[in-house]
């Protein structure tokens, strides 16, 4: 059998149908089972794992998928040795600040000693600790915005896309942490024959990105 590069792609969130309509403008059918979590390509060596979001980094930093496509918020969070080969230029959003709406908010030295709600906590960290910022860091894994409303926090680091979240929950964005978008993320070091297929893969890759540009 030939060799063959794995990719790994979200099981199930945002970024799960554009990663595979992007793999389908590349020219690669994927045969997949309903409910199957490893499919394979039938027309391009590649083998496709749906994983969940946040165990991804960690799969390629190992070598278990040898690329995957993810949102760089999780590679920036997760800090593990991967290398960023490409943006993909969908699934855009911000990490940011959010406070209630009724707070009057006097800048970044207002956070000081207050206690925030995120499922960042490395991201957040680090720019707290870039602004000399002192504060209690209480990590939640979903529905952060409903923090500040239930007495658990002052005020969130999360994911901003739309803003209708923030909305729906009465805080206002006010500070901006990292900008996000999907990206395909290799594993150190391929070996030689994936490279190759990588290459084939990247350059498909390059060529409908540039097409929608
Ligand atoms: C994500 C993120 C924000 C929201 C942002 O949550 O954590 O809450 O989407 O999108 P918006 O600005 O368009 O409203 P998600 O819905 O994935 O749920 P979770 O946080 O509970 O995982
Ligand atoms: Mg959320």
């Amino acid at each position: 059998m030939g060799e063959k590069l794995t990719i790994a792609v979200q099981k199930s969130g945002r970024l799960q149908e554009d990663s595979l309509r992007l793999l389908k403008e590349c020219g690669i059918s994927i045969d997949n089972g309903k409910d199957q979590l490893k499919a394979n390509a039938s027309n391009f060596p590649l083998e496709v794992l749906y994983l969940r979001n946040s165990d991804i980094p960690q799969y390629v930093q190992d070598g278990v998928a040898d690329i995957a496509i993810i949102g760089e918020n999780v590679v920036i969070e997760k800090q593990k040795e991967l290398e960023i080969l490409q943006k993909l230029g969908f699934s855009k959003c911000r990490l940011a600040m959010a406070l209630p709406k009724d707070v009057e908010y006097t800048g970044l030295e207002y956070f000081n000693g207050k206690k925030l709600a995120t499922s960042y906590p490395n991201s957040l960290k680090q720019f707290l600790d870039a602004n000399n910022l002192d504060c209690d860091i209480h990590v939640i894994s979903g529905s952060v915005e409903i923090a500040p409303n239930i007495g658990l926090a002052d005020g969130i680091c999360d994911l901003v896309s739309s803003g209708s979240t923030l909305f729906k929950n009465g805080l206002v964005e006010v500070e901006e942490v990292l900008v996000s978008e999907a990206c395909l993320v290799a594993n150190k070091d391929i070996s030689n024959l994936k490279s190759a297929i990588l290459d084939r893969l990247l350059f498909r890759m390059k060529s409908v990105l540039a097409a929608k540009n």
